[in-house]
């Protein structure tokens, strides 16, 4: 006869993964995102219920929820609070809790070894050491992109000290992984040499290439959680990890594609190939200005207009400015589209979602293989707060190291208008010929004010 208690825990365990699946899908796109999230929240919530009705759930169950009112109330406060220009180290020190909750899973079932397999205590095993270096790795990003620590190099002959730490921990992985007892002392160094490992690997790896790696750390998160759910024979683990592993795996592929790096040249810089890190000052030669209203009368009289949207337009949040500055050019009948470059922003989606949040509509939205071969035949090319994604010393400059990310070729276009602040630079750190370039034209000031001011020199046009 079925246990009718463990019927009811399945069938939770199996609702709750038809909403983390439906959940993701709708997260696919930034018009239904939100609804997404909600639905994958809800089955979170409904996995966790029915693991606290778990039979094995033993143990003081106030104190886990305790446990799981802190880390509520504290990740609710944070992320109400968060910035979203400090959104990809929130997401890195999320990504990285993950891992760890999963190496913290695996230690303790691998202090009551006895009770489980050879092949459970192997999956243990695996969890923890990927966990462990996620959780590491993980935090040390979210610290070097917070500003807390610096990118670097810490010893010289690192290849040698890596390939023999992975060593022991593979030997110490083994010993664990065959042993019926516990082995505490073996673990405690398993753990620690584990974390080190993430701390070595993250510590030399360039500043532009951080997203890609977050993005694989939450990968290897979701992995190691997807073992623990073995361990533990938790399909809600099981599948909830499957899915951000193979979600963040595609997502990494995507944006070392879009940076054009190989996700191995970028893993092996952390191995002995330093990426160079970018420390120049700048050095703007000349360049023209445009006061607000020679720009907006450029754009009034043209035929087809490219915005190009990047972290400045999110920083000064001009999204609904731009949007009304859309609907002014069309109402004259320019033909307005906008370039998104795939790593425009500090999120994968950034832009996207700012414009989807302004109401920008979807088929006016265009992505950089799209709109490059479109380029030659634009009037204007409205740079908004955008540097590194429209940098040509990515396609000149075989010594940047931007060197081979494919732009938005704006330079292409029979014009270009920049707004920026000041002489800042992007994200790289790096010079950008554009603004020099003949055809650039630059207004300084915040991306928001000055849209506002465009907005304004095209009404008194009417
Ligand atoms: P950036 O290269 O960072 O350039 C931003 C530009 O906006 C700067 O030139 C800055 O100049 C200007 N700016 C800043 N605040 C402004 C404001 N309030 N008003 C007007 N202008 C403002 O941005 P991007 O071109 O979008 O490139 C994104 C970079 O971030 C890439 O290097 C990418 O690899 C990296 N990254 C991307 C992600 C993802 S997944 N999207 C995640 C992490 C990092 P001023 O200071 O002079 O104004």
């Amino acid at each position: 006869m079925i246990n009718s208690s463990s019927f009811f825990i399945d069938l939770a365990y199996f609702f709750s993964a038809t909403l983390f699946i439906y959940g993701l899908r709708r997260m696919s796109s930034p018009i239904s995102a939100r609804t997404g999230i909600w639905i994958a929240a809800a089955g979170m919530l409904l996995a966790v219920a029915a693991s606290f009705a778990h039979p094995n759930v033993t143990g003081n169950h106030w104190l886990i929820l305790f446990a799981m009112l802190i880390g509520g109330v504290f990740s609710f406060i944070h992320a109400k609070r968060v910035v979203i220009s400090e959104m990809p180290q929130m997401i890195a020190l999320y990504n990285g809790l993950g891992g760890g909750a999963a190496a913290a899973i695996a230690s303790v079932e691998l202090l009551r070894a006895a009770e489980h397999g050879p092949s459970q205590r192997i999956l243990a095993v695996a969890g923890a050491l990927i966990g462990c270096i996620a959780f590491s790795g993980s935090l040390l990003a979210f610290a070097k992109l917070a500003g807390w620590a610096k990118f670097g190099n810490w010893f010289s002959r690192r290849q040698t000290a890596y390939v023999a730490m992975m060593a022991v921990v593979l030997l110490l992985g083994f010993i664990l992984s065959f042993s019926n007892t516990a082995h505490p002392v073996l673990l405690l160094m398993f753990f620690v040499l584990a974390l080190l490992f993430g701390v070595f690997m993250t510590s030399p790896i360039a500043q532009a290439d951080m997203p890609v790696l977050i993005s694989l750390y939450n990968a290897a998160a979701g992995l190691a959680v997807a073992f623990e759910g073995f361990v533990l024979g938790n399909p809600a683990m099981m599948v909830a990890g499957t899915l951000v592993c193979a979600a963040g795996a595609l997502l990494t592929r995507l944006m070392a594609r879009a940076v054009n790096r190989r996700l191995s040249e970028i893993l092996y810089s952390g191995f002995g190939i330093p990426h160079e890190i970018n420390e120049t000052t700048t050095q703007y030669g000349h360049v023209n200005e445009v006061d607000a209203f020679d720009a907006a009368t450029t754009m009034a009289f043209a035929e087809e207009v490219v915005i190009v949207p990047g972290y400045g337009m999110a920083v000064s949040q001009a999204q609904h400015k731009v949007q009304e500055l859309t609907q002014l050019l069309e109402e004259r009948g320019v033909n307005v589209q906008f370039a998104i470059h795939p790593v425009a922003g500090r999120m994968p989606g950034h832009m996207n979602v700012l414009l989807a949040e302004a109401g920008v509509a979807y088929e006016k939205i265009h992505d950089i293989g799209e709109i490059n071969n479109e380029m030659k035949k634009i009037d204007v090319a409205l740079v908004i707060g955008a540097n590194d994604i429209v940098n040509l010393s990515a396609r000149t400059d075989e010594k940047s190291p931007l060197h081979g990310m494919p732009i938005l070729n704006v330079d292409e276009a029979s014009s270009v208008i920049v707004l920026k602040r000041g002489d800042g630079q992007g994200y790289a750190g790096l010079d950008n010929p554009l603004l020099q370039h003949g055809k650039t034209r630059v207004h300084f000031g915040d991306a928001r004010e000055s849209v506002q001011e465009m907005i304004s020199a095209i009404k008194s046009l009417d």
